[in-house]
């Protein structure tokens, strides 16, 4: 666990939503300076100013918009320290497979966060290292019957943060995900009389940025946290895969350049 730098600075996207707001309101009481980008509106801008945090307008499935954020972060505070790419939606739920719903919340879910790291990648090395926080859910590692589109967009979420870590360790940037179960914000309204009506436990908006901000301060690469009612933020442990086995029943290598670096 590494202590917060004061003058710290951090990008949240989906920063006016409910966990980016926990977030935000945290990460400011530690001294952080926070940037939250989001869909513009009025009240977006206001929900920045109240927490007294800045904001930039940013749709995440806009590739360029993207690297112009973290551009204008750069130059209104000198720095980024590390990226929240926490912006996400989920799809309606509903039973019917609708492929144009599902490609629409991969793009959002996934695509933005891969925009989002592109983006921020250049600047952490800039400011000699630093971290991307990816906000994938449980979904990602128990797929939700009724939303193909979040599930699938999680779980590459997830892959992808897992992927790109150990190539980033040499640089000082650390990826890592969170992903938490239902928490108590706008994304699980049209859920809340279903889960009301067998006594379900949500997670607050604080327990989730107390996990994300927890992600950032271990710095372990390629890390994702479950976080649940009533247990916390936990490691989440992969399972191995069978290894391949050469024709003499040995235990195949990978060729040099598909392996992992070594960590030190
Ligand atoms: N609340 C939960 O139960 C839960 C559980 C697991 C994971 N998550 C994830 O947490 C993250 C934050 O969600 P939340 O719970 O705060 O919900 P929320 O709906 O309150 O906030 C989501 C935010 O993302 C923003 N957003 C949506 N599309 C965007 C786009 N194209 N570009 C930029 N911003 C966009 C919204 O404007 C909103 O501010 C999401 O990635 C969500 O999938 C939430």
């Amino acid at each position: 666990m590494t202590a917060i730098t004061p003058g710290s600075v951090a990008l949240i996207t989906g920063g006016t939503g409910g966990l980016g707001r926990a977030l935000a309101a945290l990460l400011r009481r530690q001294g952080v300076t926070v940037v939250l980008a989001d869909l513009d509106s009025l009240r977006a801008r206001q929900t920045a100013a109240d927490l007294g945090a800045a904001f930039l307008p940013l749709d995440v499935t806009d590739r360029a918009a993207n690297a112009a954020v973290v551009a204008q972060v750069e130059a209104d505070h000198g720095r980024l320290d590390v990226a929240f790419l926490n912006a996400g939606i989920a799809g309606s739920g509903q039973q019917a497979l609708d492929v144009d719903e599902l490609l629409h919340v991969v793009d959002v879910d996934l695509f933005g966060v891969v925009y989002g790291a592109e983006a921020a990648l250049p600047a952490l090395r800039r400011a000699g290292g630093g971290s991307i926080v990816v906000t994938a859910s449980l979904a990602g590692l128990a797929p939700h019957a009724t939303e193909p589109g979040y599930s699938i967009a999680k779980a590459g979420a997830i892959a992808f943060v897992r992927s790109l870590a150990p190539r980033l360790v040499d640089d000082g940037i650390t990826v890592s995900a969170v992903c938490p179960g239902f928490a108590d914000t706008a994304i699980i309204d049209p859920l809340r009389e279903a889960f009301a009506a067998v006594d379900f436990p949500v997670l607050s908006a604080d327990e989730v940025a107390q996990a994300l901000l927890g992600a950032w301060t271990a710095r372990q690469p390629g890390a994702a946290y479950v976080v649940q009612p009533g247990v916390g933020a936990v490691p989440f442990r992969f399972p191995g895969v069978p290894s391949a086995k050469t024709a003499d029943g040995r235990t195949a290598t990978l060729p040099g350049r598909l392996r992992p670096p070594a960590r030190s």
